[in-house]
């Protein structure tokens, strides 16, 4: 997968995709990440890429100009699957929206600041628009690295062992069960017998169960359906 991210501060975005499985996929070559700073696409002399809105009224907006010549210039290189803009008023991101863009093959991702950026923008060029949750941020760019991460696990081979983003919480609408590692007993505190039992349908049966009633418990709108 190959995902171009557009922003005003690539300083900002940098360090994540240089540790852990972020930096994993893309060392294993299964993903490629491009930062374009807006700041190179703008003939302003001052390099702005922002301006005071239409209409009057607090905060700048991200002009229309050096985001068109951006995002064309990609598209005039390859297909893209999607061009995602990060808003606080897109659609909330989820499991099923990650799994969804994780079957893609080259995405934009857009970072807003400010006020955001000029309607046209939107209209013209977004695909998709997603938040992070209901509350604003200073820009779309701590929002694009969780959309990354959450999406680049799910690429097949990112993970070592498969199954092991197949048994994530919300995977199948249920939270994940406790997991226990050694000592078997520490301070007393025991590790639950079935785990240790090797019987392992019943330790299957067992995990379900604990999976059910930890999410009737914390987020029971999850199993509504
Ligand atoms: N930009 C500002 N706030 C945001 C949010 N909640 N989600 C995504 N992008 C944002």
């Amino acid at each position: 997968m190959r995902i171009d991210i557009i922003t005003v501060v690539p300083e900002l975005l940098k360090s994540p995709f240089e540790a852990s499985i972020m930096q994993r996929s893309i060392a294993k070559g299964l993903v490629e990440v491009h930062f374009h700073n807006l700041r190179d696409y703008t003939t302003n002399a001052y390099k702005q890429v922002d301006d005071y809105q239409y209409g009057g009224g607090a905060g700048m907006v991200m002009m229309i100009e050096p985001i068109d010549k951006c995002i064309s210039g990609l598209k005039a290189e390859r297909d893209y699957d999607e061009v995602i803009y990060m808003t606080p008023d897109g659609e909330t991101l989820n499991q099923g929206i990650a799994n969804t863009i994780s079957l893609q093959k080259n995405i934009i991702i857009l970072c807003g600041h400010y006020k955001g950026v000029d309607q046209r923008v939107r209209d013209q060029f977004i695909t998709r628009e997603i938040s992070i949750g209901d509350y604003v941020l200073s820009g779309g760019e701590l929002g694009a690295l969780i959309l990354c991460d959450a999406v680049i696990r799910l690429i097949p081979g990112v993970l070592g062992n498969e199954t092991s983003a197949l048994t994530d919480s919300f995977q199948d609408d249920m939270l994940a069960p406790p997991v226990y590692t050694r000592p078997a007993e520490y301070k007393g505190w025991k590790v639950p017998e079935i785990l240790t039992s090797g019987n392992t349908p019943k330790i299957e049966a067992w995990r379900e169960e604990q999976a059910y009633k930890h999410t009737l418990n914390r987020r029971p709108d999850l199993l509504k359906d």
